[in-house]
């Protein structure tokens, strides 16, 4: 007998986190991401995002629940045998050693794991090839401006060549223009590299630009409170930002994000 039935990416089975001190950083959730998706999670300061992203990537446990990958435990899915996915993590500031050249910065995850050095350049150079780097490899990071330094950030993620790519606000520290030009570039690494991506940001806009499906949460307890589908075709154009249907899911986002504050003051109230 066989399962046509395509296989999650992601499942998050009512995990739940509490931090040692007592914060309740995030109510059970319950969220599955299939592969090839665009999800982002959006919503204000403190509603955990970046807890629900570090747990997805096995950076912390959850306090209840459970998270599997590819339909296994974290751990066991991200473990290095020939047959694993893999994953890149994208934070919001882009760490960088800043006394290394760009592709000593890229080549890093590849010396980590032992692959070897012809090989490793190899991957390297495709990896700033896809962020439009190639000409920076012998660069020091310093040299280069905030939004080269992400995309830096972004080709040491690629070098693993991830199945499944997680970005905490990545583009946070950018200027509109720049992170426009990242938010577009990134969607055809998307489509051309077939990634599942989980994306973080506080921006309604961003969110709507690049997703499939939206994960609106809401602070105070941190919780998922609605999920929106954007069922807008790609690639997508600068075009469609000017769009009605994009101000139509803009601000059906920005109500829910209201409502779900409103919420949240009226249970704290009483
Ligand atoms: N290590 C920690 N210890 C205690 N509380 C934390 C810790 N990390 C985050 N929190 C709290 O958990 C909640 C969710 O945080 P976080 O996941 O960082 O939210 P977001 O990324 O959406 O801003 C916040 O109230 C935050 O202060
Ligand atoms: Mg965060």
């Amino acid at each position: 007998m066989s399962d046509h039935s395509p296989v999650p990416a992601i499942e998050v089975l009512s995990a739940q986190k509490t931090y040692p001190n007592g914060t309740v950083a995030l109510q059970p959730v319950q969220l599955t991401i299939q592969e090839g998706e665009f999800v982002t999670l959006l919503g204000p300061s403190g509603c955990g995002k970046s807890t629900l992203l570090k747990m997805v990537a096995g950076l912390l446990e959850p306090s209840d629940g459970r998270l599997l990958l590819w339909r296994k435990p974290v751990q066991a899915a991200l473990d290095a045998d020939a047959e694993a996915k893999k994953m890149a993590f994208v934070f919001q500031s882009p760490t960088l050693m800043p006394w290394a050249s760009v592709q000593t910065n890229v080549r890093l995850p590849l010396d980590l794991a032992g692959v070897p050095r012809a090989e490793a350049d190899a991957r390297v150079a495709e990896a700033l090839e896809l962020v439009g780097l190639s000409k920076f490899a012998k660069a020091l990071p310093r040299a280069l401006s905030g939004g080269m330094q992400m995309r830096v950030s972004i080709a040491r993620g690629l070098v693993v060549q991830p199945n499944l790519l997680l970005m905490d606000e990545p583009f946070g520290a950018l200027d509109e223009i720049t992170r426009h030009k990242l938010d577009a570039d990134l969607l055809e690494l998307w489509r051309k590299k077939k990634l599942t991506v989980v994306f973080v940001t506080h921006s309604i806009h961003e969110a709507v630009f690049l997703s499939s499906r939206v994960v609106m949460m809401a602070a105070r307890p941190g919780r998922i409170v609605e999920e929106v589908h954007i069922d807008v075709p790609y690639p997508r154009s600068a075009e469609f930002m000017v769009s009605s249907e994009f101000q139509h899911y803009a601000k059906h986002l920005q109500r829910s994000l209201l409502a779900a504050s409103q919420h949240t003051e009226e249970e704290s109230a009483t």
